[in-house]
């Protein structure tokens, strides 16, 4: 059992870091939890490929591509100028994340690899050059397809501190891939000479393999380029312990340190899964929100002095829950709102399952006007009802550990 809280431990909890900052459904994971890790990149990709403004992260589905040049000179077979101008980049929101390294607490080395489907670029085009002997120019519409795209970046950099916070600086991205299919095609080639501009299409495809182990090396790096403000963006944007979860916050001497009076919050205790131990909220969100429908309620005190109400609720198969009412907590995404038997009267409910385990912690509440089925989480103006015998507090565990340690100490 991991022991991370400490009584009286002032840290940078970020309230705006508990939810404020992220979209709503961003799982916040713990530094070097790379199961999380891979799970949330790869959320990043699927969920969220219209981008994250809170994070400076642009849409990834389709990336915007404004301008992007590739340059083989040389005397080699293919001797092009390729310029692409307001391109798109899709697909990647269908991608699975493979590898996620070196996203720890002091970071260095990062390393991700990403397998996506069918990568296309779509947009306009202007080339001007020479193809294995044959001469190639145009100006038009191009689309270039890879299928079976694996991509892999990885990048160096280090923590830096910047307006009393640290910031992790990317130094230096390098990338790589690998295709089972690259498929070419540009209209209006030759100045719109159909036969002429047929006859290349069908040539760079039937020769595709030999092309794209020519032009990889200028594909690798526009690519770099443009990942490398992708990624950049967001790192300039949130203080590096701020992409993680906040208890990773409190193993961060770094973030503890630097941390500005007006914004200390002292965090009493954890809530977490009585199943697997994840994180599910902290008593500092209890909430004195009453049920009219309780069968009954009654004070329980936390290990920290907090007075928490339980209640307990029945449901329509007569199943009894204690619960206890909290502002904010973890929940995997779950289906769509219920506005039946609600035990607060005016709010649409939903399951709340632990995002590491998926047992069944609670319910999330939304006032009926806002439920809509594009809101996975509650807003600021609902709340969580957790079930008491499903969670315990961190605290009271501690509070066990160290009672046995007193006894083996005698
Ligand atoms: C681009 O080409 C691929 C493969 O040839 C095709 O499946 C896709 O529909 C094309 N995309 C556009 C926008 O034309
Ligand atoms: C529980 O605590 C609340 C708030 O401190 C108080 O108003 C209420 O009377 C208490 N209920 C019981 C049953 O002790
Ligand atoms: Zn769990």
């Amino acid at each position: 059992m991991k022991v991370k809280f400490n009584a009286g431990l002032v840290v940078l909890l970020a309230s705006t870091c508990f939810a404020a900052k992220f979209p709503a459904g961003y799982t916040l994971c713990k530094q070097g939890d790379d199961k999380c890790l891979l799970d949330q990149i790869g959320a990043t990709f699927t969920k969220h490929s219209q981008g994250i403004p809170e994070m400076n992260l642009v849409g990834l589905d389709p990336l915007k591509i404004e301008k992007m040049d590739i340059v083989q000179g040389g005397d080699g077979p293919i001797n092009i100028v390729l310029n692409f101008k307001n391109v798109d980049l899709t697909g990647l929101s269908q991608s699975t994340v493979k590898k996620a390294n070196g996203f720890t607490a002091n970071p260095t080395k990062m390393e991700m690899a990403v397998l996506v489907p069918v990568a296309s670029l779509v947009g306009g085009y202007k080339i001007n050059g020479k193809v294995l002997i044959l001469p190639i120019q145009g100006e038009g519409k191009s689309n270039m397809t890879m299928e079976n795209c694996h991509i892999q970046l990885k990048w160096t950099g280090k923590l830096v501190e910047k307006t009393g916070k640290q910031f992790y600086q990317l130094d230096k991205l390098k990338a790589t891939f690998d295709t089972t299919r690259f498929h070419m095609h540009f209209s209006n080639l030759f100045n719109g000479d159909k036969a002429l501009g047929d006859n290349m299409n069908q040539f760079l495809n039937d020769n595709w393999q030999d092309i794209l182990k020519e032009l990889k090396p200028s594909i690798v790096t526009a690519f770099a380029q443009i990942f490398q403000r992708v990624v950049t963006n967001v790192f300039d944007k949130v203080p590096y312990a701020e992409l993680y979860h906040t208890s990773s916050l409190l193993e961060s001497p770094a973030s503890s340190s630097s941390a500005e009076p007006s914004q200390e919050t002292l965090v009493e205790d954890f809530f977490i899964c009585r199943s697997c131990g994840h994180d599910v909220s902290l008593s500092n969100f209890v909430l004195e929100k009453y049920s009219p429908l309780a069968l009954g309620s009654s004070n329980q005190t936390l290990s920290a002095g907090r007075e928490a109400i339980v209640q307990e609720v029945q449901n329509t198969l007569g199943i009894r829950f204690k619960i206890i009412v909290v502002e904010k907590a973890y929940c995997a995404k779950v289906e769509s709102w219920s506005l039946l038997h609600s035990w607060f009267p005016g709010f649409a409910w939903k399951l709340c399952v632990c995002p590491k385990c998926r047992t069944h912690l609670g319910w999330m509440f939304e006032p009926l006007e806002t439920a809509t089925s594009d809101r996975y989480f509650p807003t600021e103006k609902g709340f969580y009802a957790l079930i008491s015998s499903n969670i315990i507090s961190e605290g009271y565990v501690n509070s066990l550990l160290m009672r046995e340690k007193a006894l083996r100490d005698n």
